[in-house]
């Protein structure tokens, strides 16, 4: 049986076990998939470990999505992109390549909702989770992309970055004006349940709120954006899911379904 994990610290709340047995479930195929926590200081020795024991592939996440950066002996465009790698995977010739699904997995979510192509989108953050997103995004033929965040600077850094693939800007919270079709929040500020100090004047009833963040009961900024009349709110579950059906076409060669798993998973955050 083929063995894949998911690595982080910590990461016993980690969804990712349950919705790849659900993947292999639903498309027959014979694997195991544990979550296993890394020590902070060892990363490195652990891939070793998994791969040498045999492992086939693994997700990463936090705190290692850097350090499976480096540990990767060859990237995809879109991991050299997010400058952070999600997924390892190992090639028959015996080489680790990583990846990074991230960004599919949300843009994968949103195109439930909406289309992208021609929006005006903000988005709020400038840390990893922001920059693993801005080139799925642009990919999409946005219109404007907006970065904002409370260290404005670091907004500025992540639009440079991103300059030669479409129109991107980026600015401090307090700089923010006109009306966006879309709102996507990638700050951290949900885990203390906080809301990052934009306007409510940016949120109308044609706005769409997305909070990369997911817990049972709607997250500070998703019940902000819904007090603000925002048009829909939706949290990051199904980027969650998005991202590991796309891990899993990397590993096994075939597409998952989301919907049902998206709905089981619904079900146990509740
Ligand atoms: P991640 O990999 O999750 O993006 P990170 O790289 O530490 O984590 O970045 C966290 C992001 O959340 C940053 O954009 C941070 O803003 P700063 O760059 O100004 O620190 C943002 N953030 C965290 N708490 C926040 C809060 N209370 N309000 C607004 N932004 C917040």
């Amino acid at each position: 049986m083929d063995r894949y994990a998911v690595f982080g610290n910590p990461i016993n709340h980690s969804k990712s076990p349950m919705i790849h047995g659900l993947f292999a479930k639903q498309t027959a195929q014979d694997l195991s998939y544990q979550a296993i926590e890394a020590p902070i200081n060892g990363f490195t020795t652990a891939m070793n470990e998994f791969f040498a024991q045999g492992g086939k592939g693994c997700n990463i996440t936090v705190p290692f999505k850097q350090e499976a950066f480096s540990f990767a002996q060859q990237l995809t465009p879109r991991a050299q992109l997010a400058g952070a790698v999600n997924t390892l995977v190992l090639t028959a010739d015996g080489r680790v390549i990583g990846d990074n699904t991230d960004g599919f997995g949300l843009v994968y979510d949103l195109l439930q909702y909406t289309t992208l192509t021609n929006k005006r989108i903000l988005l709020l953050g400038a840390g990893g989770a922001a920059r693993g997103v801005i080139g799925p995004l642009l990919e999409q033929g946005v219109q404007e992309l907006v970065i904002a965040n409370r260290t404005d600077v670091k907004a500025q850094q992540l639009a440079t970055l991103f300059n030669d693939k479409g129109d991107i800007t980026a600015c401090g919270f307090g700089a923010l004006t006109g009306d966006f079709d879309l709102i996507i929040n990638s700050t951290s500020a949900s885990l203390s349940g906080l809301v990052p100090a934009i306007s409510t004047a940016l949120v109308n009833k044609n706005t769409i709120c997305y909070d990369m963040m997911y817990k049972a009961d709607a997250t500070a900024f998703n019940l902000w954006a819904a007090e603000q009349g925002a048009e829909l709110v939706i949290d990051g579950l199904g980027m969650l899911v998005g991202q590991a059906a796309e891990s899993f076409k990397i590993w096994r060669g075939v597409i998952p379904s989301m919907p049902p798993v998206l709905e089981a998973l619904r079900k146990t955050i509740k």
